[in-house]
């Protein structure tokens, strides 16, 4: 892991409450990045906010050596680091944390994801598309201006499933029909799942009826990021007992049968 200097490429709104960032890295390569794993984040070059963000890579480009970053901005941190500007530097921490897995000679994958869950599965998908790994992705949201960079799924030969509150279609019952028309005429082996813990349950539920291999990555508020505060404990059922574990250290990504919902 390294803690770098990176230069901010650019910065913008992508939707009314996201916003999308690419940094360059110089000094290590981002081919050392794996999708799931997450940046600690200085979200502004002054003592207020002071603490580190947890930011999930949303994209590694190796030819250019830049990340990119999909955030919602909401909190003071998110705000503030939406008004940084191009060339401006910005202190990252990472890369922290696990990395998601393909089953060996996957013959295909489906993602469920919601809101900023997108981003963090994104970096996944585009991996399985460079892999040769049918990919297929429901993307949830409130609506349809919250449906994150469909296009860019898409180009890279994802197939994509928009479902939004506003039209009613993000109802779990029919989520759940939509997944399991996907994965019985998909060949679908694994599931991955981020960003809401309402679809986390109905992703679990469907990987055992299927028994898929299916993962979580988990968004848990953060301190220090290196399994020394605490502020990351989440428990899961490991075999016959339940244990404690620190996120930062132990995820973000677990496999789905563990984790307490
Ligand atoms: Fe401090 Fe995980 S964030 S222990």
């Amino acid at each position: 892991m390294n803690l770098t200097n990176a230069e901010i490429l650019s910065n913008q709104p992508i939707s009314e409450r996201y916003c999308h960032m690419e940094i360059a890295i110089t000094g290590w390569s981002v081919a050392d990045v794996k999708p799931g794993q997450f940046f600690h984040i200085r979200t502004i070059d002054a003592y207020s906010p002071l603490l580190r963000r947890p930011f999930s890579i949303y994209r590694i480009n190796e030819e250019d050596n830049t990340l990119e970053f999909l955030y919602l901005v909401k909190g003071v941190g998110t705000k503030v680091m939406a008004k940084r500007m191009p060339k401006e530097h910005l202190d990252i921490f990472g890369p922290l944390g696990n990395t998601f897995t393909f089953r060996e000679g996957s013959s295909g994958i489906l993602l469920i994801a919601r809101g900023v869950g997108i981003a963090t599965l994104s970096a996944l998908a585009f991996d399985a598309g460079k892999k040769g790994i049918p990919c297929y992705a429901i993307l949830s949201a409130r609506t349809k201006d919250d449906i994150l960079i469909e296009k860019e799924l898409t180009a890279a030969g994802i197939k994509t499933f928009p479902v939004t509150d506003e039209d009613g279609s993000s109802d779990p019952l029919l989520v759940r029909k939509l997944a399991e028309e996907i994965i019985k005429m998909q060949q679908i082996d694994s599931v991955y799942t981020c960003g809401s813990r309402r679809l986390a349950i109905l992703t679990k539920d469907i990987g055992e009826q299927h028994q898929l291999f299916a993962e979580i990555a988990l968004e848990e508020n953060m301190g220090c990021a290196m399994g020394a505060c605490y502020a990351c404990v989440c428990d899961i059922q490991d075999e016959d007992e339940i244990r404690s574990i620190r996120v930062c250290q132990e995820g973000p990504v677990l496999p789905l049968k563990k984790v307490i919902l």
